[in-house]
């Protein structure tokens, strides 16, 4: 059995950063609902020439360059999204052409909403191999594609961006101990598929996902942590996805954790669904602060609802 590791980040938040103050102009809001309720403060949007596309291009080429390695030991390029530009070619063999990755190459993307990530490290390590040992996963969502910029409960919540990530298997690796779950077909979070109607948006209950938010997190840590026979001491970070402030601060008091051990960065780039997580590890890695032999447990929830974590080693990082 191979586990991975992770042994470079990337990332990139498209060029048109929207203030709170932005979206009052457009809807019944205001900086201090919108930070009070969240922890939002600004959200970046797809700009001039940019795409779903160029967003997961540039977050893979900076997580590859960092990794320096060959690029034939790479089994699989994964890409986690919403959506992308093309219902097919999907957007994962289209990174295949752009970043010269080998015939051979599993590529596919994979949509598990805002749980992606850890959903998408625990294929990426069951397709590395001896031979092969290299994977990419990029977490790549343009939300505000998607966001009814008419409804104040919703669109004041999301932004676009892309996260990538290199991971390393080897047997001396321990297995990242993914649990992955649905509270399945929930109601109280979706998007329409597309329809002669219009354009799909995103429709949601808050206080609904926010309960099953508060209840799955926690119990998803513990059982990781039970799993690996660790436990919250031994974590260097808890990377979670970005989608309240309020909901990382309850999980954090919930298993008793000391609160800078959560990383955040809601208020700058809000829900960015699963390119959160990898987002985030790239904003430690530039911050200094991700370094070799750490241990970060990875946990994401969202539409289905989908929950999952992982918890994941660093390496080749000084
Ligand atoms: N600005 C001002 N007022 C707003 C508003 C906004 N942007 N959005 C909603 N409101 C109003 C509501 O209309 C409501 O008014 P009322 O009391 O007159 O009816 C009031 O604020 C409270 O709304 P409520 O939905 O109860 O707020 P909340 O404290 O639950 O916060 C969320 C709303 C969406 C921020 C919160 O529920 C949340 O974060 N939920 C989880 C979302 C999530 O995790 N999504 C991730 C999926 S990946």
């Amino acid at each position: 059995m191979m586990g991975i590791k992770i042994i470079a980040t990337g990332s990139y938040l498209p060029s048109k950063v929207v203030t709170n103050d932005d979206l009052s102009k457009i809807v019944d809001t205001s900086d201090e609902w919108i930070v009070k309720r969240t922890g939002i403060r600004t959200r970046h949007y797809l700009g001039e020439g940019e795409t779903h596309q160029t967003m997961a291009e540039a977050a893979a080429k900076q997580a590859l360059e960092r990794a320096n390695i060959d690029r034939s030991k790479i089994a699989a390029c994964i890409v986690t999204t919403l959506g992308g530009d093309y219902i097919t070619p999907t957007c994962a063999c289209m990174l295949q052409a752009a970043l010269e990755l080998e015939e051979n190459t599993a590529c596919f993307d994979m949509n598990s909403a805002c749980a992606g990530f850890p959903y998408g490290l625990k294929l990426a390590q069951g397709l590395v191999t001896k031979e092969r040992p290299y994977a990419l996963v990029v977490s790549c969502e343009a939300l505000s594609r998607l966001t009814d910029f008419t409804d104040r409960s919703t669109c004041v919540l999301f932004g676009d961006g892309a996260g990538a990530v290199v991971v390393e298997g080897s047997e001396d690796t321990p297995d990242i101990c993914a649990i992955l779950g649905s509270r399945s077909n929930q109601p109280v979070l979706y998007i329409d598929g597309s329809t002669e109607e219009g354009p799909s948006y995103i429709h949601m209950e808050g206080q609904a996902v926010f309960k099953f938010a508060v209840d799955i997190i926690p119990r998803c840590i513990q059982w990781i942590l039970d799993q690996a026979g660790k436990t919250v001491e031994d974590l260097d970070w808890l990377v979670m996805h970005q989608a309240n402030e309020r909901i990382i601060d309850h999980a954090v008091k919930k298993m008793q954790m000391p609160p800078e051990k959560a990383f955040k960065n809601i208020a700058k780039y809000g829900n960015m669904s699963s390119a959160c997580i990898p987002i985030a590890l790239n904003d430690l890695y530039e911050a200094g602060q991700l370094r070799s032999g750490m241990r970060v447990l990875c946990v994401g929830f969202g539409g289905g609802l989908t929950w999952g974590g992982c918890l994941i080693e660093i390496g080749g990082i000084s």
